[in-house]
This record gives C-alpha cells, sequence and structure tokens, in this order.
C-alpha cells in the first residue's frame, strides 16, 4: 500500500474560489445547439425548444457560466443574422466547422435559455472576419436600456430590457492558423486593446478577455502571451488559457500525469502576466480565464468522415471513458490548487460536443466526466487551503508525477471542508493521512468514490450508468486525525462539516 499525508493550515489558503472557474462552453458547433439544448418539437422541449432534460442535467452540475457562440465559430458569426424575426434569419456557411448554419438560434435564444438554465453568459465577440465597430455595435445591442440604434433593435425584437452582460472574450484563438482572421501578436494585442476600449466607453462595467495561446505547444507559445499583454495590458482583466488532453499513445500514467503539464502551464502564463506587470509598473494583476479544457480526442476518425455543408452533423463526439473522469478530476483539483489566480475556467464543451452531457432525439445521459465536474462543482466553493502534498512519485513524460493530487477546499462561513483527491497508482491503494485538530468537532458526512475495473469504461444511452460515483460510508477522523484508504485508480470526494 502507498501512504501519502497531507498538510494543511486553516489560516494559509491559496484564494477564495471564483464561481467561474466551473463554467462551461456551448459553441455552434455539431449538435451542442441543434439536437443538444435546443430541439423544437422534441419529446422535452419547452414552449422555446429548450430542452428539459438537458436542462435539468446542467442544472445539477452548477455551472455558473458558459461561453458562447464559440470557439472557431464565432471568428466568422455576423450576430446580426441570428436576432429577429426566424423566418427571415439568413443560411450560413460557417467556415470553421464546414457545415450550414441555418441561425434558428441565436443571441436572445441563448439569453432565454441561459436563464431559465440558470447560468450567465460570457459572450465572445467576432475579431477574426470583423473588427471594433461591430464587437460594439453588439455590446450596444445587449446593454444599452434604450434610444439607439441597435439598443432600439433589440427591443423591437422583444427584448426591451437590455441583457446585461458583463463579461466579453475578444475573439477566440487569434494565435491559429486554422483561425478565420489569425493575426500575428502584436497586431492582435492592438486590435484587443482598441475593441477593448470602445467597448468599455459604452460600458465601463463590463469584464474582458484576451486571447492567450490556443495551447500550450504552440510555437508562438509564451511570446505570444507577452506581446499581447504589452499592448492591452490596461484594457483587459483576463487572459485566456486553452489545452486539450489526449491519450492516443494509450499510456494512461502519462495520459493522467496531464495535471502536472496543466499545472506547469497555468505556472508559466502566470509569470507572463507578471512579468508584463513590472515592465509597465502597474499596480494591476492579470488573471486567468482557462475557458477551454478537457480531454479531446476519442472523436478525431469519426469527424474525419463527416459530410461537409450539412446541419448540425455528429461532430467532436468524444464518448468518455473511466481514465478520462480520473484525469478531469485531477484538472479540477489542479484548477482549484490555483484559486488565486484562475477566475474563470470552461470546461469545453457542455453538451454533446466534447461535453459532460450527451443526448439521442429521445434521452439525455452523464457521461463519466459528469461526476468529478458535478461533485466539485457543488462541494468545491468556498476557500482553497494551501494543501501539501508528500507522496511517492512516478516518472512521466511531463516528468516526475505524484501519484496523488489533492485539494482540501474549506467554507468557513458554513462551517464545511471538502477534500478532492485522485489515487493515479493502476495497482496499489493509497493510505492518506491529515491532521484535522484545527476544524473542531471534524465529521465526514458523505463520501463518494469513482472507480471501475476496466479504464476504458464507458456510459452509453443503452447503459447509462456504467461509470457511476458510489457513495461509501465515510471515513471519520480520530482524535481529530484522519487516516483513510483511496483505492487504486479511483476519484474520491469527502464532505465535512466542523
Ligand atoms: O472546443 C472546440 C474548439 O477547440 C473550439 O472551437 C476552438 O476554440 C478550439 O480549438
Amino acid at each position: 500500500m502507498k501512504k501519502a499525508e497531507l498538510f494543511i493550515d486553516k489560516h494559509f489558503r491559496t484564494g477564495e474560489v471564483d464561481k467561474r472557474i466551473y463554467g462551461s462552453f456551448i459553441e455552434h458547433l455539431g449538435r451542442a445547439v441543434y439536437g443538444g439544448i435546443y430541439q423544437p418539437g422534441g419529446p422535452e422541449a419547452d414552449e422555446n425548444g429548450f430542452r428539459g432534460d438537458v436542462i435539468r442535467l446542467i442544472q445539477e452540475l452548477n455551472v455558473p457560466v458558459v461561453r458562447y457562440p464559440g470557439g472557431n465559430f464565432v471568428s466568422g458569426y455576423h450576430w446580426e443574422d441570428g436576432v429577429g424575426p426566424k423566418d427571415q434569419r439568413p443560411k450560413k456557411v460557417d467556415l470553421a466547422w464546414s457545415v450550414i448554419e441555418d441561425n434558428q438560434f441565436g443571441l436572445n435564444e441563448f439569453m432565454d435559455w441561459a436563464k431559465k438554465a440558470g447560468t450567465s453568459p460570457m459572450m465572445a465577440v467576432n475579431l477574426g472576419t470583423r473588427g471594433a465597430e461591430d464587437a460594439k455595435n453588439l455590446l450596444e445591442y445587449c446593454n444599452l436600456p434604450g434610444g439607439s440604434y441597435y439598443s432600439d433593435l433589440r427591443a423591437a425584437h422583444g427584448y426591451k430590457d437590455p441583457h446585461n452582460i458583463k463579461l466579453w472574450c475578444l475573439g477566440n484563438e487569434m494565435d491559429g492558423e486554422w483561425q478565420m482572421g489569425h493575426k500575428e501578436a502584436d497586431d492582435y494585442g492592438k486590435l484587443a486593446a482598441e475593441t477593448g476600449r470602445l467597448m468599455r466607453m459604452l460600458d465601463p462595467g463590463i469584464e474582458l478577455v484576451a486571447c492567450g495561446s490556443s495551447h500550450a505547444q504552440m510555437e508562438t507559445y509564451g511570446s505570444w502571451e507577452y506581446t499581447v499583454l504589452d499592448k492591452c495590458y490596461d484594457v483587459v482583466d483576463y487572459l485566456s488559457m486553452h489545452q486539450y488532453y489526449n491519450n492516443h499513445a494509450n499510456n494512461t500514467p502519462d495520459f493522467l500525469a496531464n495535471s502536472l503539464s496543466m499545472d506547469r502551464f497555468i505556472r508559466e502564463v502566470v509569470a507572463i502576466c507578471d512579468a508584463v506587470k513590472a515592465k509597465k509598473h502597474s499596480n494591476k494583476s492579470i488573471y486567468l480565464s482557462f475557458d477551454e479544457w478537457n480531454v479531446w480526442y476519442h472523436s478525431a476518425e469519426a469527424d474525419k468522415k463527416i459530410e461537409r455543408w450539412v446541419r448540425a452533423p455528429h461532430q467532436l463526439e468524444d464518448v468518455y471513458n473511466f481514465e478520462d473522469a480520473l484525469l478531469v478530476g485531477s484538472l479540477l483539483i489542479t484548477l482549484l490548487r490555483h484559486a488565486d489566480r484562475v477566475k474563470i475556467a470552461c470546461l469545453a464543451q457542455l453538451v454533446n460536443v466534447i461535453a459532460p452531457i450527451m443526448t439521442s432525439d429521445t434521452s439525455a445521459w452523464k457521461q463519466t466526466i459528469y461526476y468529478p465536474f458535478a461533485y466539485t462543482s457543488n462541494w468545491g466553493r468556498g476557500d482553497v487551503l494551501e494543501t501539501k502534498v508528500a507522496c511517492p512519485t512516478y516518472e512521466s513524460k511531463f516528468g516526475d508525477a505524484p501519484y496523488l493530487d489533492a485539494v482540501w477546499v474549506m467554507d468557513e462561513e458554513n462551517r464545511k471542508l471538502s477534500l478532492f483527491a485522485v489515487n493515479k497508482s493502476l495497482d496499489e491503494d493509497m493510505e492518506i493521512s491529515c491532521d484535522l485538530r484545527q476544524f473542531e468537532n471534524c465529521r465526514a458526512v458523505e463520501q463518494v468514490i469513482l472507480t471501475h475495473d476496466d479504464m476504458k469504461a464507458v456510459n452509453t444511452e443503452e447503459n447509462p450508468a456504467a461509470v457511476a460515483p458510489q457513495k461509501v460510508e465515510p471515513t471519520q477522523p480520530v482524535d481529530g486525525k484522519l487516516t483513510m484508504t483511496l483505492p487504486k485508480h479511483t476519484w474520491t470526494a469527502v464532505h465535512y462539516t466542523f
């Protein structure tokens, strides 16, 4: 049996959890919108065409913010095509995903849907084929109360009250050569600064996210962040990070070590933000918006066969297995461990497209990755405690990887404490211990584990609960000291009161 020790002190806090780290993402892509959240005439559709079964699953996930409408899609999008009478909306080609977009769902439908789903918008503007003026017009349509062309247009479309959208992304992955309107760092930095400036002149209350690199393996990664921030530092609040993980090599230990690579990526981007801060002698810090992260690779082959210029094909429909859920649990722990700088994060995406929720025409079910996200989102609120982990490590392609990923989160006001942990060992259980004497009368109230004998087990429409968490008898601290066993390859969450 492996052994590990966790060290915490309730006075040593990494930072308060910004609930927006439990965000997600809906792009006009595949069946995320059409057939996913929106299915007029479907058995679960309400009067707006919004799927009730999907909304119920999203509510359980407790997702406070949803990024929309892209993604690569936004870089060619004309938001005006998706507002006003539906029978007058144009059918357009979407060059990002080689499909037809008929615009039957747009901005106002998204806002209605978000309200019903209990979430809030993170809106992206097109800085690919468009620029500052169109972004300003969109903001005017959304946030100005009335008395101007675009705000009156909104009212004419049936939305008298402004949407008051606070959080805005200045484009998407503008460093990527696949992106419509891809730019050099210097050009994008200037455009982000100019667009942000105009938008703030209209609504000073908004928050802005500038594009960081599309992933840490981009050749321009590092210099992109520095150059972009050098141009737009004073205007923006957040810098985006994107990263998808895969197990193409079918090497589970390496795959599970990806939490280490996420950790390193975050540390590096923080360092760059602070280097620009120092260069500018600024008092302001830039925070991170990790607004695309997930496992993405299972659908790669199937997607090559998709016919072009069809509407809402089965695209990027990764069917997640048990080991993906372990990694997602570890990545959530990693995001929490950086709560001081990561203020927004979006699991990409939410429904059907590389998503925790899958649908058919008649039902919706939970993929394996749904569970660590749901528990962490619901229990991981409050302050992250600096959690020192002493545990054995293994050699991985990212360097020495700990067998244990773990973090404690304390909700002092409600006297609750949560532990999230992943034992990555494929063949050994692990005994973990932690001194909890600072938390008087600490009692475990609920303990769940996610495990499976088959690392590749999946949930399907026919067998939707093949991989599902089990409630186990909670391990109680004895005289304030906790000693518990994490079975091999498990994700564990424990909820305590004190
Ligand atoms: O989430 C799928 C795609 O991945 C997004 O459209 C893009 O931003 C990223 O490359």
